[in-house]
């Protein structure tokens, strides 16, 4: 083991010991897809194209709470009876109104996250934060922004789009209330056309009530997706209207078969024509169409459509996911009055009742996982490089799949999964026919329908009554929504994740067949109905916290190796072996990938997150995710724990486990062999050891040779720190994050994978702290403040750029005077000028 300097400290070391592999290995795939990014919002794939404007509106708020009782907290919003009955009369919403004292933030913003914990058994789901009707302190926030509109905007259409907020919004601009929405995860979008001062300054508010929640998990609360200032010409097209749908793909040619709507909002008809130029991934026009002219009548929209044959056509995968796009441009007066870029990629997904998934004809098991938007640090505003990270943990895991699990995601998750090419179940949160659930529905639908990573619809997950005592209403209501799905999307299979026989009740409606847990159900299914294709909806919720050993209810811990699941569960290695071994089976999704906030299952306070993460709320792998990477990835995988530091345990006998595709490993006690192990097909080799202090190393053999090897020595105590970055270079844009590992070394420069070292950050330069976490479900230390204690061995420091290129220096350094000496660690990340995306200035 080479010695490590206190110079390679200091310079991030990306230095490896054997000891370290286990984090090590995931972090260096995730920062070679992140070298992929494209920037945020989409910079590249941007809807927009002119003549028309698509604006930024993230930066430069002002946010201060609000009351959900008390209206003399609450703006005096509510104090009588007329709050709306008069719509130009709200005064915090024009110019004299004073917001010098409310703090200024930035978009996505979440600030349950800042919240402190409560101890109330009630609050467990929102992760003990204070939100809820119960808590009216915490649970309204108030946003103001000034904005101007110049002169020239006149006669354009001006919209402004939130892509979701949590929850209740009431939105103001200039005096007038202009309207509300009502779910946590929907976009909404309001016409300000006839609200705007043209040519002088403008001011939009927005109460945001998070006194209900729509689900039983951690939902976050306030903006915490982008928001957007759209301008068109009064002839634009139709919001999530054009459509590319892909049809008759050959190895030499596909159809594509183009849509969209033209709407009139000027004040006479026009003649307008639309036309569509097609791009492949380097920009070169591959398939031009046209629709001819047709008059579109004031207040009035009209459908086009065309076709156009796209040449050797290159198809989307998981292992290549080629986009092309499609600028849909409508002229009228012979000038190009809209247009916008949609994108799309070209690719069969197939459910088959016998044979499984196949994605371009080839079979593909969907492995599979459930996800929330919830990371630690941020809450549910995740900048958008961190859904890459998310997604590149995952992918490196040998994931092709997430399912959106239980909500309509945020553009930019999707974005980033056609992209890096992870498949998508992509999931609505409200089961309903009524008026709201079918909104959310067509919402999503309509929004996301040309993503090629979307593999199929889910109109909702567990529907106990529905499913079962309501079955006839269930039906109903489940028809409804897939007919709905069916007529906005001629192209996809419609589902949902239901906990139970799936013999009545909404299953009646689905095209494909989810099953959550209960492995006793699927196989006499698929005998009774042999036409119905099958896939697991949701698996698993196995239990199990990072770096820990043992299941210890009284420190609320549960055992890192494959053992523990809940009473309606499955272990990794149970619902693998079940689905991965059946041909006629689709695959599925394990619960969950990422830990979470809420559902502290199986224990309460003081844990604040879930244990059933494949990964901790950091994306820190858990053994098990070895697991998934052993039968799930191609590369040839050993995995080798626990860590080998059990002072005090001299003598006992400690599990040794080994996952691994290799045919056999062997492992190594100081030297002395305690034999080989044939890997069983899906499963794991295991040992006991008696606890003596040194190393253990197992080799993994493939057709008799050594392939791979890994060792963990014992350490001795942190003596030093490390900083490692996902990327030395990030874009200065405002909304670019780099993610840092922190880690203690020993004196030879060993991670030490029992650490728990307090360790203080100090960030300056062209960047800001925005959120520190360590995976451990049990801490409850702050998100935001400036330091972070590690949980074995292990914590996460994200960094955000500013709008201005430089540099960003991180220093991490031992907080407080307990303790031996650590050597400090720095760290300098460039953040470089790029064409940012236009924002509202
Ligand atoms: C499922 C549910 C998930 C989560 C999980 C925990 O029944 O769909 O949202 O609660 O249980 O095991």
């Amino acid at each position: 083991m080479p010695r490590i300097s206190r110079r390679d400290l200091l310079c991030s070391g990306l230095v490896l010991s054997a000891s370290s592999l286990v984090a090590q290995s995931a972090w260096g795939r995730t920062a070679s897809l992140l070298a992929g990014y494209p920037g945020p919002a989409s910079a590249e794939g941007l809807a927009a194209v002119e003549p028309r404007e698509q604006l930024l509106f993230d930066f430069g708020w002002k946010f201060q709470f609000g009351h959900g009782t008390d209206p003399a907290r609450d703006l005096g919003f509510g104090t009588g009876q007329g709050d709306f009955a008069k719509t130009g009369d709200f005064s915090f919403a024009k110019a004299k109104f004073d917001d010098s004292k409310w703090r200024t933030l930035s978009l996505p913003h979440d600030w349950a996250v800042e919240l402190p914990f409560v101890h109330d058994d009630e609050q467990n789901s929102h992760g003990f934060k204070p939100l809820g009707r119960r808590y009216p302190e915490t649970s309204v926030g108030w946003y103001r922004r000034e904005f101007e509109i110049p002169l020239s905007d006149r006669g354009r259409r001006i919209s402004v789009e939130f892509d979701g907020a949590f929850r209740s919004v009431l939105v103001f601009v200039n005096g007038c209330f202009i309207g509300r929405n009502d779910n946590g995860y929907a976009p909404f979008r309001f016409d300000l056309t006839d609200f705007l001062s043209y040519g002088a300054k403008n001011y939009i508010v927005l109460r945001v009530d998070a006194s209900f929640g729509d689900g039983w998990f951690y939902e976050g609360a306030g903006l915490y997706r982008h928001a957007w200032l759209t301008k068109s010409d009064a002839l634009h097209l139709g919001e999530w209207d054009s459509t590319v749908r892909t049809s008759e793909i050959r190895a030499n040619s596909a159809m594509l078969n183009l849509d969209t709507v033209v709407a009139n909002e000027g004040t006479q008809a026009e003649d307008a024509k639309v036309s569509w130029q097609i791009l492949d991934a380097a920009g070169k026009t591959v398939a031009r169409a046209e629709a001819p002219a047709r008059s579109v009548a004031v207040d009035g929209a009209i459908h086009f459509s065309a076709v156009a044959k796209l040449a050797n056509p290159a198809l989307w995968s998981v292992d290549a996911p080629i986009l092309y796009s499609a600028i849909v441009t409508v002229e009228a007066g012979g000038k190009k009055r809209d247009a916008e870029r949609v994108s799309f990629g070209v690719r069969t997904a197939v459910f088959d009742a016998n044979k499984g998934f196949f994605l371009n004809g080839k079979p593909l098991k969907i492995q599979g996982t459930c996800n929330h938007q919830d990371h630690a640090g941020v809450g549910a505003a995740v900048p958008d490089a961190l859904q890459w990270f998310r997604l590149g943990v995952l992918k490196e895991m040998g994931g092709n799949a997430v399912r959106t699990s239980h909500n309509m995601p945020t553009p930019e998750w999707v974005e980033a999964c056609d992209r890096m090419g992870m498949m998508m179940m992509c999931e609505t949160r409200q089961m309903s026919s009524s008026p709201e659930g079918l909104a959310q529905l067509e919402a999503m639908v309509k929004r996301y329908r040309n993503s090629p990573s979307i593999i199929l619809w889910s109109i909702g997950n567990e529907e106990w009554v529905l499913q079962d005592a309501e079955a006839e209403q269930g039906a109903k209501i489940a028809a409804t929504m897939v007919r709905r799905c069916h007529e906005l999307d001629p192209t996809r299979v419609v589902s949902a994740a239901v906990n139970g026989t799936n013999e009545k009740g909404v299953s009646e409606a689905f095209d494909i067949i989810g099953f959550n847990y209960n492995l006793k159900y699927p196989d006499n299914f698929h005998k009774e109905h042999p036409k119905l294709p099958i896939y697991g909806s949701e698996t698993a919720s196995a239990l199990s916290t990072r770096g820990v050993y043992s299941t210890d209810p009284l420190r609320n811990t549960e055992s890192a190796y494959d053992v523990n699941h809940t009473n309606w569960s499955e272990l990794a290695e149970e619902w693998w072996k079940f689905y991965g071994t059946r041909d006629w089976m689709a695959g599925g999704f394990a619960w969950t990938g990422f830990d979470y906030r809420g559902e502290p299952t199986p224990y309460g306070w003081p844990s604040i997150s879930s244990q059933f993460g494949i990964v901790d709320m950091c994306g820190f792998p858990k053994d098990t995710f070895f697991y998934y990477k052993a039968w799930w990835g191609s590369e040839p995988v050993l995995h080798l724990f626990p860590h080998w530091n059990f002072e005090g345990r001299e003598g006992d006998e400690i599990p040794v486990w080994v996952f691994s595709n290799l045919d056999e490993v062997e492992l190594l006690v100081n030297g002395r062999s305690l034999g080989r192990q044939k890997v069983p097909h899906l499963g794991h080799v295991e040992w006991k050891v008696r606890y003596e202090p040194g190393a253990i190393e197992a080799r993994g053999t493939k057709d008799g040779k050594v392939v791979l090897t890994e060792k963990h020595e014992t350490t001795g105590p942190a003596a030093a720190i490390r900083l490692t970055v996902d990327r030395n270079e990030i874009n200065a844009d405002g909304e670019d994050v780099a993610i840092m590992k922190v880690e203690a070394l020993d004196k030879q420069g060993r991670p030490v994978p029992t650490a728990s070292n307090l360790i203080g950050f100090k960030v300056s330069g062209a960047g800001a702290l925005i959120g520190v976490g360590n995976g451990d479900p049990n801490c409850q230390e702050s998100d935001k403040e400036p330091k972070r204690s590690l949980f074995n061995g292990l914590a996460q420091v994200i960094v955000q750029s500013t709008r201005n290129a430089g540099e960003i220096r991180i220093e991490a350094a031992k907080e407080g005077s307990d303790g031996p000496a650590l050597i400090s660690a720095k760290l300098t990340i460039v953040t470089r000028k790029v064409k940012s995306l236009p924002a509202v200035g």
